[in-house]
């Protein structure tokens, strides 16, 4: 089991899920705020107003991260926090806390990596059409230099936007999930192109205004197929599922992945999409076709395929029994394999995974400890297939485990417990789960430990 000597090491959260101090020294409202008021919303009508406390409690926080040995820590910054408006006025309270957290991570030895856009959107720029109105890349643009001026002395690796995909089908189609609106497919094309027109800014701003040598890139969550067996027309099926667009929805991988690393929307996508594909303007795809360091990629799991009797892919079913998490997710370990490796044949850029976890329902046992022996076998499936990736001539760059700590799981509140640290909601009270120590671990030996 090999990893590069420079593999990073790391663990993810979000600003929403684990902050807290929702109404705190001068926040605005974001997206999730107001969304979460609505008790149908979420499950057992939470919300993320005290969440970890993470706000008060980030150096008891920060010192587990170091016990644990993470080289980098993946964080988000809560854009109301910062700009109340969206714009305008900047909160220097908000702003404080990121100055204060980023140096207790520092002080610990334990890299930032910071998502500009992890979902809590300033509601006020809601008002103005968000990610619908065009001007949004320029608000996303002025607040990413607020934080890029504020701490790029001190941080050097950027990711703008966490799972667009999310944002635009789940929140502007499917509206379940903040802002939970329900637009027309074109409607849903035309934010995304704006989003996507964000990044593109966004990384020219920290290219721009970074005091230090900046490695950026993104957090996209691709479509994944694998194949259903090791035949070579299998393979072949997978591949052209996964970097292809067959369905009139924002899923697929290549609509967003293309423009950004390629400088242009996927030929299939824009044929399938006709008239609702979004007009753009002169230079928009140079200005979202930005060179990046790397390709950020969430895995969480990948839907198995067969070639038919014409070599096209068709989904085979979930065998009975098939494993699932408790969030219902499929255990596919080899989604970080093929995963991997098809975004490095179509982008070229080393990979890092900014996201993998599975969510159980974990309780301290009567020994005080928090036992999660399937987590550790669900990290070690998936580090060693990412790991034959790597040995298979993927540039293979950093993991990030989702998620450090329980936190708050969008709609489904505290009910899905995804951390290798356990939160107590009631106490706030940590314990590092068993996952916690062998990650400890894992890190030291830089995946020695996982050959078994
Ligand atoms: C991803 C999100 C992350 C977390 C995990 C479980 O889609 O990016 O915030 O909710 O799922």
């Amino acid at each position: 089991m090999t990893f590069p000597k420079d593999f990073v090491w790391g663990a993810a959260a979000a600003s929403y899920q684990i902050e807290g101090a929702a109404y705190e020294d001068g926040k605005g409202l974001s997206t999730w705020d107001v969304y979460c008021k609505d008790k149908k919303h979420v499950w057992r009508g939470q919300n993320g107003d005290v969440a970890c406390d993470h706000y008060h409690r980030y150096k008891q926080d920060v010192a587990l991260m170091k016990q644990i040995g993470l080289q980098a820590y993946r964080l988000s910054v809560c854009w109301p926090r910062v700009l109340p408006e969206g714009v305008g006025p900047v909160n220097e309270k908000g702003l404080a806390f990121y100055d204060r957290l980023i140096d207790e991570l520092l002080a610990a030895g334990i890299q930032p990596w910071i998502t500009l856009n992890h979902w809590d959107y300033p509601y006020e720029l809601f008002y103005r059409g968000a990610w619908m109105n065009r001007n949004s890349v320029d608000w996303f643009a002025e607040y990413t230099q607020i934080v890029v001026d504020r701490l790029s002395d001190r941080v050097t690796h950027w990711m703008t936007h966490n799972e667009m995909q999310g944002v635009i089908g789940y929140g502007y189609g499917d509206g379940v999930v903040a802002p939970g609106l329900k637009l027309p497919f074109a409607d849903q094309l035309r934010a995304g192109h704006h989003m996507l027109l964000a990044h593109g800014k966004a990384v020219q701003t920290i290219r721009a205004r970074s005091k230090t040598d900046a490695r950026v890139g993104w957090a996209p969550v691709p479509t994944l197929f694998l194949p259903a067996t090791d035949a070579e027309s299998d393979v072949a099926a997978a591949r052209e599922a996964t970097v292809s667009v067959t369905q009139r929805d924002v899923r697929s991988t290549t609509w967003w992945c293309d423009p950004v690393h390629l400088g242009h929307y996927p030929e299939d996508g824009l044929a399938l999409y006709g008239d609702d594909a979004p007009g753009t303007e002169p230079g928009d795809m140079e200005t979202i076709h930005q060179p990046l360091d790397f390709f950020g990629v969430n895995i969480y799991y990948g839907q198995n395929v067969r070639a038919d009797d014409q070599g096209r892919p068709e989904v085979t079913p979930e065998p009975d029994g098939a494993q699932i998490t408790a969030f219902q997710a499929p255990v596919t370990p080899e989604a970080a394999y093929w995963g991997a490796l098809f975004c490095w044949e179509r982008y070229k850029l080393p990979i890092v995974i900014t996201e993998s976890g599975m969510s159980q329902m974990d309780w301290p046992s009567p020994d005080g400890k928090v036992h999660d022996p399937q987590r550790i076998d669900y990290v070690t499936r998936y580090l060693r297939q990412f790991a034959r990736a790597g040995q298979d001539g993927v540039a293979i760059a950093g993991y990030f485990y989702w998620s450090i700590m329980d936190n708050f799981e969008w709609i489904h509140g505290y009910r899905e417990r995804f951390g290798m640290i356990h939160v107590d909601f009631q106490t706030q009270q940590r314990t590092l789960k068993d996952s916690a120590h062998w990650y400890a671990q894992v890190i030291a030996t830089n995946g020695g430990n996982l050959a078994g």
